[in-house]
């Protein structure tokens, strides 16, 4: 496609991400001063953050207890259960009192919606398509959260991800353009153990793929920024439809 044509497709596409990007660059100098901004600056600068044992491992056991319900031949690399309301604002509790809500609020903004909060269970099989490709996720800089359930080896499937790559400024057209299946950059590869919560960016690329066969279980929650440069803009009508297509809440 001519560049030109493109970038007159593509300018909300590139605005938004020219907001976010300066935004970020202006709050990191003026963090340079405050000691306890260090997590902050690292995800801004690297795209994901890794805390260790923050969650209670009995309050996990009884989560993977509660919604690890499957039916082996039904699960295909992944499967999921979305988290009931009581045990969602338990979560949330743990991560205000380990100030990692803090943090999600100065990285993503104030005003969030919250959606797509689950159990996430991988099994044993390999995948080289969808998201077990090198990809963003063509949603702008949001963040999901990983708490580590399982106790795993080098032998689980990671979180990959290409340091940086968040603030890089994107443009896509199609779904062909936000997967990476020849990617050859190095990418970080993140374990947790059990207790762990690792953030990240989903605008970076992430993911790689499943060729381990280790199984992993997880809690997967989705945080987006609400805004008038954001992908829920609450003045478009377009929010309404992605608040009602996700079903999840404003916090
Ligand atoms: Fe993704």
């Amino acid at each position: 496609m001519n560049i030109f044509l493109r970038f007159s497709k593509l300018w909300v596409q590139i605005l938004r991400q020219v907001f976010f990007v300066y935004k970020k660059k202006i709050l990191k100098i003026s963090y340079l001063l405050f000691k306890d901004k260090e997590n902050l600056k690292d995800l801004i600068n690297d795209g994901y953050l890794h805390f260790h044992s923050k969650i209670p491992l009995d309050f996990l056991e009884y989560l993977e207890k509660k919604y690890h319900k499957f039916d082996n031949k039904d699960v295909n690399v992944v499967q999921t259960n979305d988290l009931d309301k009581q045990d969602l604002n338990q979560i949330f509790e743990y991560l205000k009192d380990k100030n990692i809500m803090g943090i999600i609020n100065s990285y993503l903004g104030k005003s969030l919606y919250t959606y797509q909060n689950q159990y996430h269970y991988l099994d044993n099989k390999k995948s080289n398509t969808s998201s077990w490709q090198p990809h963003h996720d063509s949603k702008y800089n949001r963040l999901k959260v990983y708490i580590w359930i399982s106790k795993n080896t080098k032998e689980s499937h990671p979180i990959y991800y290409l340091k940086g790559d968040q603030m890089r400024i994107k443009t896509w057209i199609n779904y062909e353009e936000t997967r990476f299946p020849d990617n050859s950059k190095k990418l970080d590869e993140i374990w947790g153990k059990p207790g762990d919560v690792i953030l990240f960016d989903t605008h970076g690329i992430h993911s790689n793929f499943k060729y381990r066969i280790e199984p992993r279980k997880v809690i997967v929650l989705t945080f987006d920024p609400i805004g008038i440069f954001s992908r829920i803009n609450p003045f478009s009508k377009r929010r309404k439809e992605i608040l009602r297509f996700h079903g999840g809440q404003i916090i």
